[in-house]
């Protein structure tokens, strides 16, 4: 069996799930890394043992020795990375939001297939074992017809402070988690299309790093008449939560991805990297990669790139939840709903522009 060699870009969290991810997966190996933050490259590759590490991504994807790459850095460098990666004949592996653009997505989509290497779209919700059983068990007709998903994706806050730069991350929670909770739900469903959207927004919490919302309510209409009832938040303090709820008419499915591993810890001053948000009560959870469908993730995406199949998350998903969140601003902004296909403004530089504008008119 040809072993996959991957090269992982970045060094921050992402970077380290798919790091320990990958040692889960049989028959693919980290074999290089790179970051332009040399001495955090550095550390990163001694701490994860990665022989080779680049400060340079072309020089990575030249000399690296890679068949893949997984793309751990800010939003806004995804397509070009992306599209650099197809051209030099890698695999890509994207993390969400897929990209800022739609323009950038059908490109994407257009270069990998030339090139002859797959578009993975790194949404791990579809494939975490408590949501893959519970999608099973709906798929079976336990709850009869599925009418609505209820999705939520909530936290304090990121944080890197590109998060919080328009021109980085190309807006804010919507783009960060709301992507989560919008692919799950499709997902969830069997992809239908959406039809609609109407969306609200706010910036709650966290209005002295920047203008970006960092609150979100989402309603989506899908063709079949489906409807998903979607939140993200930046807002939420004590800890981390996503919960799904799939309500049908012969019954309902409660999923919470965080809690009841039985294990509770108080603790006063908090503990781990982030010990603000680890102070009090926490439930923490130590099968976390697993239960979070990380390491299965990226054994579908090298099998496909074994066997040459299309990844169940592609780029075409990543484009159709790139699509929903530009008619989410557009709603938040008209106060209206919005129906799909929606092609935002030509002038529009990153999706958030599209809300902050109308913000900005509103005074
Ligand atoms: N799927 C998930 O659960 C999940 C969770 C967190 C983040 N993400 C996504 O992963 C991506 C990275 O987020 P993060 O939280 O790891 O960010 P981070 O801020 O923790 O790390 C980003 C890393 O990218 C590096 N970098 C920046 N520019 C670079 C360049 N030109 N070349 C090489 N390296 C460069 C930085 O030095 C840093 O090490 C984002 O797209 C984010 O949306 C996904």
């Amino acid at each position: 069996m040809k072993e996959i060699k991957i090269g992982i870009v970045g060094s921050g969290f992402i970077a380290d799930v798919h790091a320990r991810s990958f040692l889960e997966v049989p028959g693919a190996r980290v074999a290089a890394h790179c970051d332009v933050d040399t001495q955090r490259g550095r550390d990163f590759a001694a701490r994860q043992r990665i022989e080779r590490s680049f400060a340079d991504y072309s020089s990575m994807l030249a000399d690296g020795g890679v068949d893949a790459v997984v793309l751990g850095v800010p939003n806004c460098l995804h397509a070009e990375m992306a599209l650099e990666a197809a051209r030099a004949g890698k695999h890509v592996i994207v993390e969400k939001p897929l990209c800022l653009r739609l323009e950038e997505a059908d490109q994407m989509i257009a270069t990998c297939r030339e090139a002859g290497v797959l578009l993975c779209y790194a949404e791990e919700l579809c494939f975490c074992p408590k949501y893959v059983r519970a999608k099973e068990i709906a798929d079976e007709g336990a709850i009869g017809k599925v009418y609505r998903v209820k999705q939520e994706e909530k936290h304090a806050g990121p944080y890197s402070q590109w998060f919080f730069e328009p021109e980085a991350a190309g807006g804010g929670i919507l783009m960060d988690m709301g992507c989560h909770s919008i692919e799950f739900a499709r997902w969830a469903l069997g992809k239908p299309a959406v039809k609609a959207v109407t969306c609200f927004m706010d910036t709650v919490l966290h209005g002295e790093r920047g203008p970006l919302e960092d609150d979100v309510v989402m309603l989506l209409e899908f063709d079949g008449g489906q409807t998903a009832l979607l939140e993200s938040s930046w807002a939420l303090l004590g800890g981390m939560e996503s919960v799904t709820s799939l309500l049908g008419t012969a019954g309902v499915i409660h999923a919470d991805l965080l809690r009841g591993q039985g294990l509770k810890v108080f603790s006063a001053q908090g503990y781990g990297d982030y010990k603000p948000a680890a102070q009090g009560w926490t439930f923490p959870d130590y099968e976390w990669l697993f239960n979070n469908g990380y390491p299965q993730e990226d054994r579908h995406f090298v099998e496909c790139m074994r066997d040459g199949s299309q990844p169940s998350e592609s780029g075409e998903d990543g484009k159709a939840v790139l699509e929903i969140m530009l008619a989410c601003y557009a709603s938040a902004a008209e106060g209206r709903r919005i129906e799909l296909p929606y092609v935002p403004p030509d002038d529009i530089g990153v999706p958030v522009e599209i809300w902050l504008r109308a913000r900005g008119r509103a005074g």
